[in-house]
Formats: structure tokens, C-alpha cells, sequence
């Protein structure tokens, strides 16, 4: 009997991917049933079947005990780790406590950072203060990447916005790795709020792709000879005083040439490979700052709120932000995680699972 018939047949196992040391994704992952035992919801949790999930990059780099994905914990003997930090899913039970507080239903459809009870397995636990309700416009396939990618694009603009030395209008920004799926969401917010955009991509079918799928602000590939020089023509007379970066690496080095005395390079991700030199940054006061998705749970909640309310009326208004480069089966996470890792990607891979069986 297959992992899907047992689980409809409901014989008290779901299906998870594991790994029980950090490596190469298509050597240490391996599909694994558990026993529902081990999901059963707490007075303050509900149980999610979970219908998708998004590889994020960062699942990747934690998954190989990359220190770009964050601080890999050591895994306890006996105890494997299941990767996924978000994902979309129906409640199918709420605890005891949890069923009192009248927010969620059974048979809800809702989103969720994933805490312990990590995503990629077919039911994942959730406190409740986690879960997020998902309106009937936003498709699974949306909602299963909002929370980490809108969380990081606003915690980068506010990084960008405590960068400029005036905080007013009109403000010129260049991104790097513009069609990133963050980016793309940074793009869509900064253009909300007034931000001119120059986006780069390191080809020009990159380019093409992305000024296709979203257009609106100029797309230059750093391939092409010369793209400094279109850079600045894109600027005009106007200064760049923050740059949006997700690839670093060699990359800050012809970033900086760019960027007005006293700027700042926001940095979220090492895309890129080389060292910068950061040599020239002291005599010109250049900044270098790192940001980090958790920040957003330092704003305030009034602030938080806003954003969530952002990025739920970004989903309804504007999905094709939400990019789906791929799904697949929670059975075929190899081929899904060579999609994910691969070049010329336009969005997000997703893992699926039956909602329903
Ligand atoms: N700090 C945080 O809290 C945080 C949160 C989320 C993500 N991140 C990081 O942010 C980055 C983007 O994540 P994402 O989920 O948006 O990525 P994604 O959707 O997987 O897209 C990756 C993009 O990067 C481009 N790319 C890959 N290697 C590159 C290179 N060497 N030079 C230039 N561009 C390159 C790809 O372009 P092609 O089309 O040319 O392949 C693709 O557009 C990752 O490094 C991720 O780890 C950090």
C-alpha cells in the first residue's frame, strides 16, 4: 500500500520528508511516514493538512548546513529534521483552547510560518497564533509563499528607507537579482510607494522574462558590456543612495561605483560568488547592512498588521507578483529541489499534497 492509500485509509500515518544530517539535498532527503501521533494538536494548536509548500533558497542552504541559510542546529540521533518554513493548508483539528477562541473553523483554509512543525510532511501542527486566514481570491499556490517573501520585502525597504539621508521623495534604487521572487515583491511595493526602480538580472533572457512577466521599471543584464553605462543612463542625473542586493559577492564591487558617497548597499542574500572588496567603503562612508526576514517580528503590530494587510491585497490585486515556476508532488522533491536550484527560474517551486483524500 502506497504512502497516499495509507493515508486515506487513514491508518495513522502521514508522510514527511526527513533528513538526519545536513548535506546535499538529493543525498541526505529521504520521504519517510510518521505516525499522526506525532502531529496531534496541543490545547493551542491546530492540525494542518498542509496542501503546498514553497522551496525557498534558504530551505536549501539550512537543508546542507550552508551559514547563508542561518545557524543549522545539531540534529538529535533518533530524531531527523523535517525542512519547510511556510506553507497553505485546511485546519482539521483544532486543540481544546484553540477551538474556543472562535477565530479559526475547521475546514478553514490558512497560511502559516511553520515554527516546529515543519511544512514539507502532508499535516503539520501549528500553534494557532501562527495561523493566517486565507481569502477565498488567493489561490493555495499564492498563499503558500506570501509570509517569508512580503516579511522580507518590507524588513528591506525599511532598511533602505533608514539609509536615505533625507527621508523624502523621489527616491532612485537599483536591485540586483530582480527577478528573485523577493524582489519582484520588493518591486511591486516600491513602486507603491513612489521608488523609481532599476532592476538588474545577470542575462538577457532574464531580462526579457522579467520584463514580461512584470513590467514597469527598466531591466538591464549585467552580461552585456557596458551595463554600468546603461545603469547611469537609466539614473539620469538623479543619485542612488540605497541598493537592493541579493546576490553580493564579487557583484558589490561594481555596485558601489554606483552608489552615492555616504549610500548603502541592503544586503539579504549571497547569490553570487567571490569576495567583494570592501576596501573603498571607509574613505567614500559607504554602508554594507544585512537584513533578515525575522527583523519584521520587531515591528510593531500595528505595523504588522499593515503589512499583512499589504501583502493580502498585493495577492488579490496583482498574483502574477506570486510567480509559480513549478509544482510537484511531495514524491518528487529531487526533481522539484533541481528546479528549484537551477538558472532561469521565473518564481516560486512548489511541493503539493491532495487536500481532501
Ligand atoms: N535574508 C533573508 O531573510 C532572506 C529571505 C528570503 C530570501 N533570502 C535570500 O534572497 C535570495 C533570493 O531569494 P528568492 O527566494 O527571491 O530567490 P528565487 O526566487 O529562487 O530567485 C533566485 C534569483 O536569483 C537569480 N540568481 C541566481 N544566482 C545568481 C547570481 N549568481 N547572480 C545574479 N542573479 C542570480 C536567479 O536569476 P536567473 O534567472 O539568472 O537564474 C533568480 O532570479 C536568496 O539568496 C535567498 O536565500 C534571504
Amino acid at each position: 500500500m502506497s504512502s497516499d492509500q495509507k493515508e486515506a485509509a487513514n491508518v495513522g500515518v502521514f508522510t514527511a520528508i526527513e533528513h538526519a544530517e545536513y548535506g546535499h539535498p538529493a543525498s541526505v532527503l529521504r520521504l519517510v511516514e510518521r505516525p499522526m501521533s506525532e502531529v496531534e494538536p496541543g490545547p493551542h494548536d491546530a492540525l494542518v493538512r498542509v496542501s503546498k509548500r514553497p522551496i525557498h533558497p534558504g530551505d536549501l542552504l539550512m537543508i546542507a548546513g550552508d551559514k547563508r541559510g542561518g545557524r543549522a542546529a545539531p540534529i538529535p540521533a533518533g530524531a531527523p529534521r523535517t525542512p519547510g518554513f511556510e506553507g497553505v493548508g485546511v485546519i482539521e483539528k483544532l486543540g481544546s483552547n484553540a477551538a474556543h477562541q472562535g477565530q479559526f473553523a475547521v475546514g478553514q483554509r490558512v497560511m502559516f510560518l511553520s515554527g516546529m512543525g515543519r511544512t514539507w510532511a502532508t499535516y503539520s501542527k501549528v500553534p494557532v497564533t501562527s495561523l493566517v486566514a486565507v481569502p477565498d481570491e488567493v489561490s493555495d499556490a499564492v498563499a503558500a509563499q506570501i509570509l517569508i517573501n512580503t516579511m522580507t520585502a518590507q524588513v528591506v525597504l525599511r532598511a533602505g528607507h533608514n539609509a536615505l539621508p533625507v527621508p523624502e521623495l523621489p527616491v532612485t534604487v537599483i536591485q540586483t537579482a530582480a527577478g528573485s521572487s523577493v524582489m519582484r515583491i520588493v518591486t511591486a511595493l516600491g513602486q507603491k510607494i513612489g521608488l523609481t526602480m532599476i532592476r538588474l538580472v545577470r542575462t538577457r533572457a532574464g531580462a526579457e522574462l522579467l520584463e514580461a512577466s512584470l513590467p514597469g521599471a527598466p531591466v538591464i543584464a549585467t552580461e552585456a558590456s557596458g551595463w554600468q553605462e546603461q545603469v547611469r543612463s537609466a539614473m539620469g542625473s538623479r543619485p542612488v543612495h540605497v541598493i537592493f542586493d541579493a546576490v553580493g559577492a564579487a557583484l558589490v564591487d561594481d555596485l558601489t561605483s554606483l552608489l552615492s558617497d555616504g549610500g548603502t548597499v541592503v544586503n539579504f542574500g549571497w547569490l553570487g560568488t567571490g569576495a567583494p572588496d570592501l576596501s573603498g567603503f571607509a574613505p567614500r562612508g559607504l554602508a554594507f547592512k544585512g537584513v533578515v526576514f525575522t527583523e519584521w517580528m520587531n515591528f510593531s503590530l500595528a505595523e504588522q498588521k499593515q503589512h499583512r494587510d499589504m501583502a493580502m491585497q498585493l495577492a488579490k490585486e496583482a498574483p502574477h507578483v506570486f510567480a509559480i515556476a513549478g509544482e510537484y508532488p511531495l514524491a518528487d522533491f529531487r526533481k522539484a529541489i533541481e528546479h528549484a536550484s537551477g538558472p532561469g527560474k521565473n518564481g516560486v517551486v512548489l511541493l503539493t499534497s491532495q487536500v481532501g483524500l
